[in-house]
């Protein structure tokens, strides 16, 4: 049995789930009765997290540590429930140069990890608890990540930067918030981890999101069907991928859901993976699409600050797009279709069904799909547009997103050989792991009149072809 295995024989949790969220206005993402974050995106068992909360008012609360997982079909077990500590009202933080929102609390609580925590995502849940029970408790969520580095067969990469590039808190300071109204992927606007992750802001009404990132949203579904399915996986933060070490331990890298925020140093890094052997699986959409480089923190911390300093290149040759003109003096990054055999389009929000075109390539083997076969919904609601010229690279599924709704647009998913009898496969949409699983505390997404329909077990079984061949 593997460390995944032997990890879900224990009992999950039937209460992990928020339960009662108050945000600080109807359309609000923050949650100012309580609300917190963690001093690091990740860490391995034996190094120590900082938990930061703040409560408004003042008033009791605990945390409660939960592993994400498969576990039976629960989707988690409790790890730790720590307190009851005395919360208070800690400080929203000045504006700071390039907009930044850097929070510098009072640390609640200090939680060294455990040998035993196992590698995963996990989530603290933060519950006042009220003197009495005529008063309502509130609750949100901290989210850390605990690696590791053993010789796992799958290492799952969490797009933490994305969660972060679209964190509005305490209200518009995302990276689409420069002062202007509306939406802008313009340069000079730096978000920091410091801060605690608002309500999820960018297709649908999740309150359930509030501190967790975009995790239960677009990941969690991929990884509680690898655990249910018994892979040996191990995850990891875009932050833990800027050198190529991890993940040259492990048999297949895979990037998941949207994962729109790239380090110049991720690419390089799983440039080096795939041409060392690593099976790299672009489960994901608008994926490497804007370089994004890591700062310290001002307190002298590496990677907890991240800002868009220009498009990568496959993006970049879209000129007609208004952002892009924002980045005309600043060279672009890599060409991301190289690296993931699809470049990316722009503007890019729509969907589509997931259509079958080489219904003899080995990924569709037991499937039963023919040419024209469709899976619906499936792409969006961000995609990856024309195939890059890469020696051997084969088109397996393609067909026409709607932009916005009504806009026909091209997509291609693509697969590549790598030079040690690896590959390189690219779904080419958010919502892959939606077809793959829906556990408790998800919620399936809508967005631009197009929505997936949740597991379907003609995703299940590509996927379980691409790690059965990137496994052997
Ligand atoms: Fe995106």
């Amino acid at each position: 049995m593997n460390l995944i295995q032997q990890e879900n024989q224990h009992e999950g949790s039937t209460d992990w789930q928020l339960t009662r969220i108050r945000l600080d206005k109807n359309d609000g993402f923050r949650s100012p009765s309580i609300e917190g974050y963690c001093s690091r995106q990740s860490l391995k068992a034996g190094e120590t997290l900082d938990i930061f909360v703040s409560a408004r008012p003042a008033a009791k609360f605990q945390i409660e540590v939960f592993r994400t997982g498969y576990y039976g079909g629960k989707g988690a077990r409790l790890m730790a429930t720590l307190g009851p500590f005395d919360g208070k009202e800690q400080a929203v933080p000045e504006v700071g140069a390039a907009r930044l929102r850097e929070c510098r609390w009072e640390k609640s609580v200090s939680l060294p990890i455990p040998e035993n925590w196992v590698s995963g995502v996990y989530i603290g849940r933060l519950s006042t608890l009220p003197a009495s029970p005529d008063q309502p408790y509130w609750q949100s969520y901290v989210v850390f990540i605990v690696k590791d580095d053993r010789k796992a067969d799958i290492l799952l990469q969490c797009s933490d930067n994305t969660w972060q590039a679209y964190n509005r808190w305490p209200d518009t300071f995302s990276l689409y918030d420069n002062g202007d109204p509306g939406w802008v992927s313009g340069p000079g606007v730096d978000v920091s981890f410091d801060r605690p992750y608002g309500k999820y802001r960018q297709i649908y009404e999740n309150p359930q999101s509030v501190g967790s990132g975009e995790w239960l949203c677009f990941e969690f579904p991929l990884a509680y069907w690898l655990e249910q399915q018994g892979y040996d996986v191990s995850y990891c933060s875009n932050s833990d991928m800027v050198t190529p070490g991890r993940g040259l331990k492990c048999k297949a890298f895979i990037s998941a859901g949207h994962d729109e925020y790239w380090d110049v140093k991720q690419y390089h890094s799983v440039t080096e993976m795939r041409d060392a052997g690593v099976n790299v699986l672009f489960l994901s959409g608008n994926a490497v699409c804007w370089v994004s480089p890591f700062r310290d923190s001002s307190q002298g911390v590496p990677g907890r600050i991240i800002t868009r300093a220009a498009p990568y290149g496959g993006l970049a040759r879209q000129t007609k797009f208004d952002d892009l003109k924002r980045f005309k003096d600043v060279a672009p990054g890599p060409d991301e279709g190289l690296l993931m055999g699809a470049i990316n389009v722009i503007p890019v929000n729509g969907g589509g069904d997931w259509i079958c075109t080489q219904p003899d390539h080995w990924i569709f083997e037991g499937t039963g799909m023919k040419a024209g076969d469709s899976i619906p919904g499936l792409i969006g609601w961000e995609y990856h547009g024309d195939p890059a010229k890469i020696e051997g690279l084969e088109v397996v599924a393609e067909g026409t997103a709607f932009q916005s709704g009504i806009h026909p647009q091209h997509w291609t998913a693509t697969i590549y050989p790598g030079p040690k009898h690896n590959f390189v496969f690219n779904a080419a949409t958010i919502f892959w792991a939606q077809g793959l699983s829906k556990p408790p505390g998800h919620m399936i997404p809508w967005s631009h009149w197009n929505r997936p329909h949740g597991p379907d077990k003609r995703v299940q079984r590509i996927t379980g072809n691409l790690l059965k061949r990137a496994l052997r």
